[in-house]
């Protein structure tokens, strides 16, 4: 029979709201520091209590973003800018949990990562934003036509491309709405392969997309991680690194 192929199914992550995901762990652990790249409005760091670093070429804060903080660095240029930088090696600062939330292109996450793993507690955790695409318009790498709803681009290959190049590092892929959340634990700053094969990974990968690449494929690869139910575990991959919020000094006013 003639005709188009047919599409396979994309699936819909069931879970919890990722800022809600974030929130409550906010509210149970701190970290000595937090880093956030791709902050905008400052929704999800908001809920941060302990040490922050924010990343961003563009805030447009809209809410209270310092609440009790101790410190809160911010940065209105692009990671690779931060990074280059080397802000972060001259203050002496290694982080324990970062959320890579910025440019939503895998050549760039995958920068992200890198760096950030590099500067970051082996102990440490951290988390990939948009890695679990629930349809096809989201995933469009053209920045001049990006989707109404949600926008994924093409960060989904940060997990086959971790998978085969980094079999070391562990992966969780939290179930959350509306684009799943990607923890990453098991680090290794040192390890430079991802670096080694930097031109080799964009080669193979940059002209792939999901739905000849297999959306079956692409989901039946990993075991999706009710969010609720991680919580409900006592976040496991955090047990190193979380401190008692009550380690925080909460800062007093000291004039009317
Ligand atoms: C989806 S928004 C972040 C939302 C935020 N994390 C939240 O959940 O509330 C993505 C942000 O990434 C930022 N961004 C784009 N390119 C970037 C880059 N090269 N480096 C860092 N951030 C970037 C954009 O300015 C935008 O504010």
């Amino acid at each position: 029979m003639f005709g188009a192929k047919k599409v396979e199914a994309f699936r819909r992550n069931p879970g919890q709201r990722y800022i809600e995901f974030f929130d409550e762990l906010h509210q149970r652990m701190v970290f000595d520091w937090y880093m956030e790249i791709g902050c905008r409005a400052g929704r999800s760091f908001a809920p941060v209590r302990g040490k922050t670093i924010a990343v961003d070429p563009f805030f447009k804060a809209e809410v209270d973003v310092i609440g009790s903080k101790p410190q809160l660095l911010i940065f209105q240029q692009t990671s690779d800018d931060f990074f280059a930088s080397g802000m972060l090696e001259k203050m002496g600062i290694q982080i324990s949990f970062s959320f890579l939330d910025g440019m939503h292109l895998f050549e760039y996450l995958l920068r992200d990562f890198m760096n950030t793993e590099a500067l970051t507690n082996p102990e440490g955790v951290i988390a990939l934003h948009d890695c679990v695409p629930f349809n096809e318009k989201m995933l469009t790498r053209d920045l001049k036509n990006l989707p109404k709803g949600p926008w994924t681009g093409d960060v989904w290959k940060l997990i086959p491309i971790l998978r085969k190049y980094r079999p070391d590092l562990e992966l969780t892929v939290l179930n959350c709405r509306p684009t799943g959340l990607v923890f990453v634990s098991n680090l290794d700053p040192a390890n430079t392969v991802l670096r080694d094969n930097y031109e080799a990974i964009l080669a193979e990968w940059t002209s792939i997309d999901l739905v000849p690449y297999g959306v079956g494929r692409f989901y039946d690869a990993f075991e999706s991680v009710d969010a609720e139910a991680f919580a409900a575990a006592d976040y496991p991959i955090f047990s190193k690194i979380r401190q008692a919020p009550a380690t925080i000094r909460k800062p007093t006013k000291v004039t009317k």
